[in-house]
């Protein structure tokens, strides 16, 4: 990504998990600093500020987004019941858990690229957000920086049991970055695990998702954040695998959409079929094995 200036796939994420707030009933993902952290307003949203929310595609994006972050904070919930105690956002983005953080003993780390990290504290203090006590920020670039050394730095602590949340970041790094981050993470305490999302290779979508996977991928590169990255499930099975990691959730869209958008009356839900969710802990965890679904379509 571009060195020097704020993710913008990081804006229009957040703009999305906002517009869920306003436009969506039930709510799958509440998010009271959604709106606030972007100084803008219902009606805000109302009028324009997310083009064509209503779109089939834009729905469908949305609620991937919404059900990522849901997916997230629920197996951090539970996590957090077997012992973990630190939870480390990479890429935190706008991200707001750390606002809406109900644990006081829950460390919160969020990692990101420096100018992102940077403008996200000045629009916390433009718009008047709050004190968040158990978070600490640390800034560091996947692609150059140590991110055990920053963590460290930060009061990261090795001997805790921890989550790591990687939402919407993999199909943004080299092959390299990537690696090196998922070896840090399986190196963890047992207890500890990951929550991540990856995109599966343009080859396997359908011809018309394969024209929308060419407009997203236009899009985010125009904005100087390109996709380099792409795993089938079976190749995301065997590198966690191999990292020493029990990949114990694999979701692809049927699964996604049995999860949090079943039995709604307006039919929001996930359509492509090109996004997986991935939760998986360390081997010596002491939870079974349970993959809900592999395979993409
Ligand atoms: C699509 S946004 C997702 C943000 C957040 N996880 C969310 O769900 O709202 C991608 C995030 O990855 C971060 N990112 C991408 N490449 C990075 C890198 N090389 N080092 C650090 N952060 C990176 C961006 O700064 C941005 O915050």
């Amino acid at each position: 990504m571009l060195e020097a200036v704020p993710s913008r796939t990081a804006y229009r994420v957040a703009l999305r998990r906002a517009a869920h707030q306003v436009f969506d009933d039930p709510l799958v993902f509440p998010d009271k600093f959604a709106l606030r952290i972007l100084g803008l307003t219902p009606k805000d949203l109302r009028s324009g500020a997310l083009r064509a929310p209503a779109r089939p595609y834009s729905r469908s994006l949305r609620a991937f987004l919404v059900a990522r972050s849901a997916f997230a904070e629920e197996t951090l919930a539970e996590a957090i019941t077997r012992g973990v105690s630190q939870y480390v956002l990479l890429g935190a983005g706008l991200d707001t858990f750390a606002w809406r953080n109900p644990w006081p003993n829950l460390r919160v780390f969020e990692v990101d690229h420096p100018a992102t990290q940077q403008w996200k504290r000045e629009l916390a203090v433009q718009h008047g957000m709050p004190e968040a006590a158990t978070r600490s920020y640390v800034p560091v670039d996947f692609e150059q920086d140590d991110l055990a050394r920053e963590l460290r730095l930060a009061g990261f602590r090795e001997d805790l049991p921890t989550l790591f949340a990687w939402l919407g970041v993999v199909p943004y790094l080299t092959a390299q970055a990537f690696h090196a981050t998922l070896r840090f993470i399986a190196n963890h305490v047992p207890g500890s695990g990951v929550v991540l999302d990856y995109g599966v290779p343009r080859a396997l979508l359908s011809p018309e998702e394969q024209l929308q996977h060419d407009s997203l991928a236009a899009r985010v590169a125009a904005a100087g954040e390109p996709f380099q990255l792409f795993f089938t499930p079976e190749q995301m099975r065997s590198t966690l695998v191999e990292a020493g990691l029990d990949p114990m959730q694999d979701m692809n869209r049927d699964a996604i959409n049995a999860r949090w958008f079943r039995d709604r009356l307006d039919s929001f839900e996930v359509l492509g079929s090109g996004g997986h969710f991935v939760a998986a802990f360390r081997k010596e965890s002491s939870r079974s094995l349970v993959v809900i679904s592999t395979g993409a379509q």
